[in-house]
């Protein structure tokens, strides 16, 4: 049964046109009634079938109407109110009417509205529900309107008190309707966000497009005006009158953005003037790697908008520079969110010589470690992937000065052991479970309770391994169903040392613990059912904080079979230099890539080959791969090596459960070289993969099902009967037929189906590849670069 009978839109411009066509074309009312002062509007929308019916006056649609939506400028609604106060029925405030007329707005100011309701009738009325949908375009008028202009977008709604939950329920639903997601806000705290976030943009946009245009050589200045200037003044195209009334409706918040970024500003002028390279290039890298941070915050919301159609497609030239084929010839507006799909042409092989970005691991516990320090870190090869930016504007949030990511330099202000400060809202921590996992123990001493969130997937992802021992040691820690996140960490705690044995062998957990234990009184102990990767203790050591380890096993009388860590509480970290290596994980797919396609050869420089890590070069070399290691070196307390890689004919193998925990990343993309294998290859005791980014044993055995490879997924691992042919038959056969296989938002499953492509009859296409940008930026680049040929598909939203 419909809530909602009549539904009036007042004012008939892009807003409200789209407003009113989403609501219609979803049939959330009976019918949609439409009015705006200038009667052009309301012929075109009725011609557009945008609405069911034109009003020719406000009291006409105002009285059939069961809930009316004013979508006019900012200083129209008080006007309009009162004209609307003199068609209501008399008695419209008393308690038990309220509900049958409701009356919510799309402005973008909301205490204005509040001002103006207050004038009219004296009180806010419990059934105006303000509200303000963060969507729209430059573009004006009901000629503009989009039925589908609020899918995916948020709308915040800012209800009092005493607004009547009815009330409040039907404009929702009707905001649900139309595809948008609900939220709900204080008035004052949405205006202040506005301000910075959307007015002060437009009024940026109009000054700097007008200051140019007043300047004699203007021909001349928008003439050679390049992407950056349209980009940047794409939004001075708006309509004047609703900005105008935003800056006087909402003008003490507007004031206090434009105070603030006028401060920003000078503090850039002087850095210039003094030719300050190092405050410069902190302005410009702090701002980059906020801005990255903001779309990987964007991409998190695409989940909710998959079905969108295409609108821009970025091509690879395979060449390793990227085109972008705008296919509505509509401004690319990077702001706008995006989901990728990549599509691996087939055959082919790699060749040349490559760095792989750092190491995820490393590059997390390098910003954690260096943050809580005393002195200055620097870090050098840092990953300027997602997972690990996020993890360093958490500190930033913190309070910790950090510069860069430059070039992969990273330079950290160690704030000392108790030096954080509690950040202003939740830190967001996108698609990162390590940078979750290992903060949990950190935050979990802090004297501030904060919480900890993610995006849809990290938000899915089981954290009861750490918030259980955290627990008995003394920490509060709240979380979603399941022990999903967010995490609620209550600070102040006194953390107690504890000896635990983890039920998984899980570093992350480990070195959640390891972290806490800095804090505890008394000693830490943890203990790995398998070895687990010990770039913690590595870098503990590194800072100068001591930490015990051995190595148990059964046979020699300690009962068990692990790897145990302690740590005693109260000390101090002394800041370093920390050298990242390449990323092993990432290396990983250009060693399956050049062991399956006939003809390769590539040199890995510099790839971490701490043992806890290097698994999955030994299941490699155990399948025949030719693999060898020139220039081993340790670097910073970490083993490095180039890795000469060379096609060679892969046999399949049952996978020694010893390697699993150290191999635990790279099984996707070892799934792949099973498949091009000659003969089966098994792997069990790797239950893990099923809670990673994605549940990576279904993930994979349906991809590989999908490209018809026999694959048998098992509750703990997988059984692949490979389709490779012994060394003395033909060589580089396609194994894998094309097609069309989900990633499910996972990185490593992505890359993994592109490296497949080199052994495939036909394209591969793979979808909602953005992730990848979490551990490898530019994966497709330098694939391309090395000579696979992916094209990089970019559907935007508006
Ligand atoms: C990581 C540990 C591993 C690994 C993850 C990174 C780390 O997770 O899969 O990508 O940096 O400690 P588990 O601890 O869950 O095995």
């Amino acid at each position: 049964m419909r809530t909602v009978d009549t539904l009036l839109v007042v004012g008939l411009g892009l807003i409200g046109g789209s407003f009113a066509a989403a609501v219609k074309s979803a049939g959330a009312c009976r019918q949609v009634y439409g009015y705006d002062q200038n009667k052009t509007s309301v012929e075109e929308a009725a011609a557009l079938g945008i609405i069911d019916y034109g009003c020719a006056s406000l009291a006409d649609g105002a009285a059939a109407a069961d809930v009316i939506m004013l979508a006019v400028p900012m200083l129209a609604m008080k006007p309009v109110l009162e004209q609307l106060s003199l068609c209501l029925p008399e008695g419209v405030l008393a308690e038990k009417m309220f509900a049958e007329k409701v009356i919510t707005d799309a402005g973008s100011s909301k205490k204005a509205l509040l001002d103006a309701a207050l004038d009219v009738f004296g009180e806010v009325p419990p059934w105006l529900v303000p509200g303000h949908p963060i969507a729209g375009s430059e573009k004006s008028g009901v000629g503009a309107a989009k039925a589908t202009l609020f899918q995916a977008h948020d709308v915040i709604l800012t209800p009092l008190a005493h607004t009547d939950s009815l009330a409040l329920d039907k404009v929702k639903m009707l905001w649900e309707a139309c595809g948008a997601v609900v939220t709900t806000m204080d008035p004052c705290h949405h205006d202040e966000v506005l301000a910075k976030t959307s007015h002060l943009p437009h009024f940026l946009a109009y000054s700097l497009v007008d200051t140019l245009a007043g300047n004699p050589d203007n021909q001349n200045i928008f003439r050679f005006a390049a992407g950056g200037f349209r980009d940047f003044t794409r939004i001075a195209g708006s309509d004047p009158i609703m900005w105008h009334d935003v800056a006087l409706g909402n003008h003490q918040a507007v004031l206090a953005a434009l105070d603030e970024f006028t401060e920003g500003l000078q503090v850039l002028r002087e850095a210039i003037v003094q030719q300050n390279s190092q405050s410069l290039l902190g302005i410009f890298s702090r701002a980059q790697s906020a801005r990255q941070h903001f779309s990987s915050l964007l991409q998190s919301r695409q989940q909710r908008a998959k079905t969108l159609p295409d609108s821009v497609i970025v091509c690879n030239d395979f060449s390793g520079s990227v085109l972008i084929e705008d296919t509505d010839k509509e401004v690319m507006d990077s702001m706008k969110e995006s989901t990728q799909t990549f599509i691996a042409r087939p055959g082919g092989s790699i060749s040349g010589e490559f760095r792989v970005p750092g190491d995820k691991s490393i590059s997390h516990r390098a910003i954690m470690l260096g943050a809580l320090a005393e002195g200055e870190t620097v870090v050098a090869g840092f990953l300027e992937g997602e997972d690990a930016l996020a993890t360093l504007k958490a500190f930033r949030d913190m309070g910790v000065q950090i510069d860069g990511p430059y070039l992969g330099k990273v330079t950290i202000q160690g704030v000392g052991m108790h030096g954080l400060r509690q950040p202003q809202g939740p830190l967001y921590l996108g698609n990162a479970g390590t940078a979750m996992r290992l903060m949990a123990g950190l935050m979990a001493a802090q004297s501030f309770d904060v919480t900890l969130t993610g995006d849809h997937s990290l938000s899915a992802r089981p954290m009861n391994r750490v918030v259980d021992p955290l627990g008995k040691m003394g920490a509060t820690i709240e979380t979603s169903e399941g022990g999903r996140p967010p995490l609620k960490i209550k600070g102040g705690a006194r953390l107690q040392g504890i000896e635990y044995h983890l039920p998984m062998a899980s570093a992350q957990v480990q070195s959640c613990l390891l972290l806490a234990g800095m804090y505890a009184e008394g000693e830490t102990v943890t203990v790995a059912p398998g070895i687990v990767r010990d770039h913690t203790n590595r870098m503990l050591d590194g800072f100068g904080y001591p930490v015990t380890c051995a190595v148990t096993c059964a046979e020699s009388g300690s009962g068990e079979h692990g790897y145990r860590v302690a740590i005693e509480g109260g000390g101090k970290l002394t800041a370093t230099r920390i050298d990242v290596p390449a990323d092993v994980s990432s290396a990983a797919f250009f060693m399956v890539a050049a062991s399956i396609a006939e003809g390769s050869e590539v040199r890995l420089c510099h790839v971490g080959m701490n043992p806890t890590r290097s698994g999955v070069v030994e299941i490699l070399q155990l399948m025949g791969a030719d693999i060898t290691l020139e220039n081993e070196a340790v670097v910073g307390g970490e083993p490095v090596a180039d890795l000469i890689v060379r096609s060679a004919p892969l046999k399949g193998i049952d996978i020694p459960e010893r390697l699993v925990p150290i191999a635990i990343d790279e099984f996707p993309v070892l799934f792949v070289a099973a498949a091009c294998a000659q003969g089966r290859t098994l792997l069990t005791g790797a239950g893990e993969l099923r809670v990673k980014e994605s549940d990576r044993i279904q993930a994979m055995a349906d991809g590989l099902t999908a490209l018809g490879i026999d694959a048998q997924p098992l509750a703990d691992g997988m059984m692949i009967n490979g389709s490779g042919h012994a060394a003395s038959e033909k060589k580089g056969q396609p194994v894998f037929n094309g097609g069309t296989i989900d990633s499910h938002g996972d990185h490593r499953i992505a890359m993994s189906f592109a490296v497949a492509a080199l052994r495939a009859k036909d394209d591969i296409r793979i979808l909602d590849c953005a992730n990848v940008a979490t551990s490898f930026p530019d994966f497709a680049g330098l694939a391309n670069r090395a000579g696979m040929r992916i094209v990089v598909k970019v559907s935007t939203s508006e």
